[in-house]
């Protein structure tokens, strides 16, 4: 059985007045959850706020990136003992915006994977295709390479305790096009088939693969409810809570 997990990637919004705000917004707003696991991603100036305030919560806190080394020169990074310090349980790690903008390569990603696991931080580990990719007609091609140069010298013990995510990056920030559930459940399927060739199956069954890119409420109850879909990583709609809490609301559990 897989439990559900929602988890919401505010990127680069909110100070802290807003992030205590929203983060409220979720907790008194959604008191009995059901069965889902719910994280919510804030910018690291608001990590140590909003994990105070949901200290008590089923809501758990996660950053958006890490740094492999855990101290030293290393002017503007972020270490895993320092977000675990800060309040931190999860990691966000290769989100298509970081491969973008910042140079994040899948050999960085596997850095990252490891330094995270290493302290107790659980990696949220992003993988998808450009629109230019898809239409070569190299997804597949794609991810399994991010999933295999990502995941190198990782142990299937590790990796069982893993989140993945899928985030087409022509379906992210659109509020429009998401991707379409066919499109959805054949990648899932695949990441699933790939990861459990490289680790085995047992290891991978209880390993939750999510999907990101324009997902909201509108369109949340069909994505959620696709057999191998088994959570959602949100951004524009997580920025506010009703829209975040309405999504919530339609994860199924996988059996
Ligand atoms: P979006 O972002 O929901 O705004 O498309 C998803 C993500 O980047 O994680």
């Amino acid at each position: 059985m897989r439990i559900p997990m929602i988890a919401g990637n505010w990127k680069m919004n909110n100070t802290i007045a807003e992030s205590i705000t929203l983060a409220q917004g979720i907790y008194y707003g959604l008191r009995q959850p059901g069965e889902v696991d719910v994280v919510v991603a804030p910018p690291f100036t608001a990590i140590r706020s909003v994990a105070d305030v949901l200290k008590d919560s089923y809501i758990s806190v996660a950053a958006q990136n890490i740094f492999w080394e855990d101290n030293g020169a290393y002017t503007g990074e972020e270490s895993g003992p320092l977000l675990k310090d800060a309040g931190a349980d999860y990691v966000i790690i290769g989100h298509s915006e970081r491969r973008q903008h910042f140079g994040e390569i899948d050999e960085t990603v596997n850095k990252r994977i490891k330094a995270a696991l290493k302290c107790g931080l659980i990696p949220i580990v992003c993988v998808g295709e450009t629109l230019e990719e898809r239409k070569a007609d190299h997804v597949t091609q794609v991810i399994e390479r991010q999933i295999e140069k990502g995941l190198a010298d990782i142990t299937a013990a590790e990796v069982s305790d893993l989140i993945m995510a899928y985030e087409p990056v022509w379906a992210i920030g659109t509020g429009k096009v998401a991707a379409t559930p066919d499109q959805i459940e054949a990648v899932h399927i695949m990441i699933r088939g790939s990861l459990s060739q490289g680790f085995g199956s047992n290891a991978i069954s209880s390993l939750r693969i999510l999907y990101g890119g324009s997902l909201k409420p509108e369109n949340s109850r069909e994505i959620l409810g696709l057999p191998n879909v088994d959570g959602g990583l949100i951004g524009n709609a997580s920025l506010k809570a009703q829209s975040f809490i309405d999504i919530i609301k339609n994860a199924k559990v996988k059996v």
